[in-house]
Order: C-alpha cells, then structure tokens, then sequence
C-alpha cells in the first residue's frame, strides 16, 4: 500500500521524536520514499543525523541553506507528497496548523500540502485535554486532516492518561487500512486462478502444459493495489508473490483447483479464472512408476470437471465470472461460445497467432468479448498493463 509512495514526515518538538526513527524504518521497510521535515524544536529531542540515516535522504529543518544560499522550496514539497504524516504533533504545531500560521518549514509544507495529512498528537494529558487543544484538533479534523488518536499510558512527564504518540506499528497499520478503504475495490473479495495443472500418470510423471502462471499473477497482483482481498489459487509455477493481501493458496491437479474453486468461490465478488486447466486427466494413476515395455503405451484419459462451466451454473446475482480463451484458430467464434456456455460476464481472448501473445511472454495482446457481444482489442502490451486492462473493466462492472 505504502510502495513508492512520496511521504513527508513531520517531526515536531517532543520526547516521542524518539519514536520517529522506528516510523521511518517501518515506512522504509513498506518501501516509501520518506522526506523527514524537523521543527527547529524537534531536533533537541533527536538528532537529524540519525533521521537522514534512516531515510536515506537530508532531513530539513529552515527554509534557508546558509552553505549555498538556495532554499528548501515548500510548495514543491508539498505537491511531491502522497501523504503528509505529523508524529508526533505538538501542542504547539497543531494550533499552529489549526490557525494557518507558518513560522517554520513544516508549517509552511503543511499549508502547501494538496495530499491526505495524518496528525499523530503526542504531549501531556492536561495539555491534550484542554479546550483549545481540543478545538484545534477539532478544526483540523474539519479541514479534512487525519486525526490518528493517542493512547493512554505513562507519560514522559511522570503522568498516567491521554496524551502518548500511537505507536509505529499502529501509525502504519492506521494510514494503511486508510490508503485502502479509498481504493476502487476495497474489501472486494476476489478469486483469481493462475498457472497449470499437472495431472499425475505415475508418481513421477505427469501431463502438464506450457503455462507460466505469469499473467494469473499480474491480475492477482494488480486487484491487491486496487484495494482488494485477493484469493489466488495456483498451479505449479516458478512465480511469487509477496502482496499482504493476496492469500495463495497452490494446488497441482484438476481436482485440486476444482476443490479450491468451490471453497472460495461463494464468498468472492468476482473470480478470473486465468488458469490453464487440464481437460483431460489420466483415468489411473499408477501407484508405482511405470516400466518402459517393448511396446506402445497408451494412457486412458478421462475428462476433468470444467471448473469455470460449473462456477458459471451457480453464479448468483451480481457475481462476476470472468473466463479465458487461447485459441489457435476461428479466434472470436470459439471465445463467444465460450463466453455463453459458461455464464460469463466477459471473455479474455488470446490467440497463439499473435506474436508475443499466450505462454511464458512477458507480454500479451488480448480482445476482450463482454456478455452483449461487445469486443475491445487492445495493443500487445506488458503483461502487467494487460492485467491493469482487465482488473479495469472487472472493477467497471463492480462498482457500476
Ligand atoms: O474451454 P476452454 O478450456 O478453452 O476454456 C478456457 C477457460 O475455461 C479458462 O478460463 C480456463 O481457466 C477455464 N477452464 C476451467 N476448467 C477446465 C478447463 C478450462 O475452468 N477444466
């Protein structure tokens, strides 16, 4: 949620500075660009040497650089933010803030600042308590800026109440779930089904095909950045996936991926089955390896359970059921019969003709056939701007 996001850390004067140094590694860590803005006051509690460390990038202070004469330009600054994070936020600062004043480059950033700021207060349990603190909170909250609440606990000045910074950990968690909940699919549950299937013959061999999971994964991958809760049931495949909110759930045969389908499928808004699933399996499988004979072999094999025809009969009222068709020839008549015999919503043609297009490329070329028979052909692309495509239309449908 928070990779390569442009974050701009406001650091104001108190003991909980001291906190800021595990908040900027976290953010690090979640792979932000962080930009460190200390009050003059700030950098008595915790020096800018060890923030600049930390953030891998010169943690400001003045407007002014004295050595070259140039200054810290606030209003670039405070366009090149995502988000704006203010922890701890003084007393001082947030009535600072709440009355526009800007006596000091972060105030100064704050009033420049196009992007969602969070301000997280940390300062004594009296001071917390006091009608203008509370006013000023108050009016910064109707501004639009994100109150992220103190807890109760021990406090610096020997004091027990309100008043202590929230923890990193609770910071991070808090602007996370925030950045989700304004994602065009967020707390969608999504199915999604990538790579083949391997059917065993024997314990050692198996019938497979050449698929390389890659485009399953790019759509799985591109729903979790668009808010979703993503189920991503797989194949054998050689891809990983790292996303928090992409739960993977591997499988190998047919049968396996049929099972998964149906556990998952209920619960989920929509489901893309991008897997390149076996039609036929073997109809027994050898306990022992087979032996090599003088003569041909020939394997029995028996048809498996179309996963995505059976999705499509139980289809409930605004589910969407996305399917895919790799066709080698009569392209867009093959993918049409598809789309109606299984129920789908929309089908995601790709033809072995195209070059560049189907298995292991990290490219595609796709025409899209929705259920009114309306096609969309798109360029052949990256595979991950392919999927950008198709979660697009997905989310289109979902939230119409
Ligand atoms: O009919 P065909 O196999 O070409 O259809 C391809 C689509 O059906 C893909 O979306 C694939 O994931 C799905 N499929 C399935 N179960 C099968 C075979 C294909 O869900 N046994």
């Amino acid at each position: 949620m928070l990779s390569d996001k442009n974050i701009i850390l406001g650091i104001c004067g108190s003991i909980a500075a001291y906190k800021s140094a595990l908040l900027i590694r976290l953010l690090v860590k979640a792979g932000a660009n962080v930009q460190v803005v200390m009050t003059p006051d700030a950098t008595s509690f915790i020096t800018p040497l060890t923030l600049s460390t930390l953030s891998k990038r010169p943690v400001l202070v003045d407007y002014f650089i004295p050595e070259t004469g140039e200054w810290n330009n606030h209003v670039e600054l405070g366009l090149w933010a995502d988000a704006l994070i203010i922890a701890p936020a003084s007393a001082n600062t947030l009535a600072k803030m709440a009355n526009g004043q800007s006596d000091n480059l972060l105030t100064a950033v704050y009033l420049s600042a196009k992007c969602p700021v969070y301000f997280a207060p940390a300062m004594d349990l009296d001071m917390w308590k006091h009608p203008a603190t509370q006013e000023n909170v108050q009016k910064l909250q109707s501004y639009g800026n994100i109150l992220i609440s103190p807890g109760k606990g021990e406090l610096a000045s020997g004091l027990y109440g309100e008043g202590r910074m929230a923890e990193p950990e609770e910071i991070i968690s808090f602007i996370t779930s925030e950045i989700k909940k304004k994602l065009p699919l967020a707390d969608q549950k999504i199915l999604v089904t990538a790579g083949p299937t391997y059917e065993a013959i024997d314990p050692v061999r198996f019938i497979g095909n050449h698929s390389s999971g890659k485009m399953g994964f790019a759509i799985a991958e591109q729903f979790a950045q668009m808010g979703a809760d993503v189920t991503l049931i797989a194949g054998p495949t050689a891809q990983i996936t790292n996303h928090q909110s992409i739960n993977r759930i591997d499988v190998t045969s047919a049968e396996e991926m049929l099972q998964a389908c149906l556990q998952y499928f209920k619960s989920s808004k929509a489901c893309i089955m991008c897997a390149a699933v076996a039609d036929y399996t073997p109809a027994n499988v050898s306990a022992q390896k087979i032996k090599k004979q003088d003569n041909d072999l020939n394997i029995e094999l028996k048809k498996t359970t179309d996963i995505l025809r059976s999705l499509g009969e139980q289809k409930r009222n605004g589910q969407i059921l996305v399917g895919f068709a790799l066709e080698t020839n009569d392209e867009e008549q093959n993918a049409t019969e598809k789309l109606k015999k299984k129920n789908l919503d929309f089908i995601v043609l790709n033809s072995l003709n195209d070059k560049g297009a189907g298995f292991k490329t990290d490219t595609n070329k796709i025409t899209i056939i929705d259920h009114n028979l309306q096609k969309t052909t798109f360029e052949l692309k990256d595979k991950n701007e392919v999927a950008q495509d198709i979660c697009n239309k997905v989310a289109e449908l979902i939230n119409k």
